[in-house]
């Protein structure tokens, strides 16, 4: 009973829009593409549409959803005061893969925010996810469209496996440009801090803003600010091993030892790396299945492609998967943040970046 309308991404029609816009005004769940992964919408001001997403990806109450607005424009329909620094950083980074946390006002049901005083904002870089947003006239409260604690959705394919028969439409535009979620960033410290990497890079960020933190996680000691930043998520059915801490050369050697050791367990391994590795150890690693992400020149492309080699090896009944750290300049953090949630083990090699 889910409908599957296929979209063109650059120009979509007007038809199709008005169709999802109107189940979206319905309080009905459509999954839609943005530029990072699809979302699973909802109007984000009405609580029992809200609730809808939580059953549909069987996702705890308290983990709090990011708001989709059209513009900045639309601040004021969800947001109770909006902090000085948000004009500059709205002009530099909306539409893009940045969310902020503002104070939130009375509209916002508390579902969206899981009973936080504050609501997660964003304004989409893509054609579908802006068409749809104006033509509901509605902001969207939308959480990447999978089942809870697996994978992101990069493509309409991995939505459909997901959430068939949960929900009532999924516009697919094909896949998703940036491939991981946004960067979100919370204003009410000082410095700001990045509550989890993602499309926006820190360093684009400090360009504007001086020094941003980035909070590290439940390992970081420190008080969790948003109960949705679990440690173990976005993770595979197969387990994953990181590797991290070194050189690319002496971490590719050391994904390799440990591959060929799981082979030989007889475990049906998986290896992600990057294209230049995978040409240098291919002949080290038969009967493995070894995926290249990408250019070490070009954290975009691995970053784009992460997700779906995870389902796809997981499709493949891969039971263990290899792989490791890629640096953390500009999406290399937020490809890091993911390998560690998904990862059950990780192997440190030397005291870590
Ligand atoms: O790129 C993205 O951000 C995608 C697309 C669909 O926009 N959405 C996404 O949503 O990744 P979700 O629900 O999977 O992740 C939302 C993140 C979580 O880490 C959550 O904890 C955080 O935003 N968050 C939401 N509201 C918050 C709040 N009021 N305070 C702190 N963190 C919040
Ligand atoms: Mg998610």
């Amino acid at each position: 009973k889910t409908r599957l309308i296929r979209v063109d991404p650059l120009h979509p029609e007007d038809e199709a829009i008005a169709e999802a816009a109107a189940l979206v005004r319905q309080g009905q769940l459509v999954a839609f593409p943005t530029e990072t992964v699809y979302g699973l919408g909802a109007n984000a001001l009405d609580a029992v549409a809200v609730r809808r997403i939580f059953e549909a990806k069987g996702r705890p109450a308290n983990d709090p959803l990011i708001v989709h607005l059209a513009g900045a424009e639309w601040l004021s329909r969800v947001v109770a005061s909006v902090p000085p620094e948000v004009g500059i950083l709205a002009t530099r980074f909306w539409p893009g893969p940045l969310t902020l946390i503002l104070p939130r006002n009375a509209a916002v049901p508390s579902e969206v925010t899981a009973g936080l005083p504050t609501v997660a904002v964003r304004v989409p870089a893509h054609p579908v996810a802006l068409a749809l947003l104006r033509a509901s006239d509605l902001p969207i409260a939308a959480p990447s469209a999978n089942r809870f604690g697996g994978v992101s959705p990069t493509t309409a394919e991995h939505v459909w496996q997901d959430l068939a028969g949960r929900i009532a439409c999924i516009l697919d535009a094909g896949p998703t440009p940036i491939g991981v979620e946004s960067t979100v960033l919370d204003l009410s410290t000082r410095p700001p801090r990045i509550l989890r990497p993602g499309g926006t890079p820190r360093e684009a960020l400090e360009a504007v803003l001086g020094p941003v933190a980035v909070w590290e996680g439940a390992s970081g000691g420190g008080a969790q600010p948003s109960p949705g930043l679990l440690a173990k998520h976005y993770a595979p059915r197969a387990r994953l091993i990181l590797v991290l801490g070194g050189e690319a050369e002496a971490l590719t050697a050391r994904v390799v030892d440990i591959a060929r050791t799981l082979s030989a367990q007889g475990e049906r391994v998986g290896v992600l790396l990057t294209d230049e590795d995978a040409r240098r150890v291919e002949a080290q690693l038969p009967g493995v299945s070894l995926l290249a992400l990408g250019s070490q020149t070009d954290l975009t492309e691995i970053a784009r492609n992460l997700y779906a080699a995870l389902r796809q090896l997981d499709a493949q009944g891969i039971t263990a998967i290899v792989t490791r750290d890629f640096g953390s300049h500009g999406l290399g953090l937020a490809i890091r943040d993911r390998l560690r949630r998904a990862a059950s083990e990780v192997v440190t090699l030397s005291p870590e970046p």
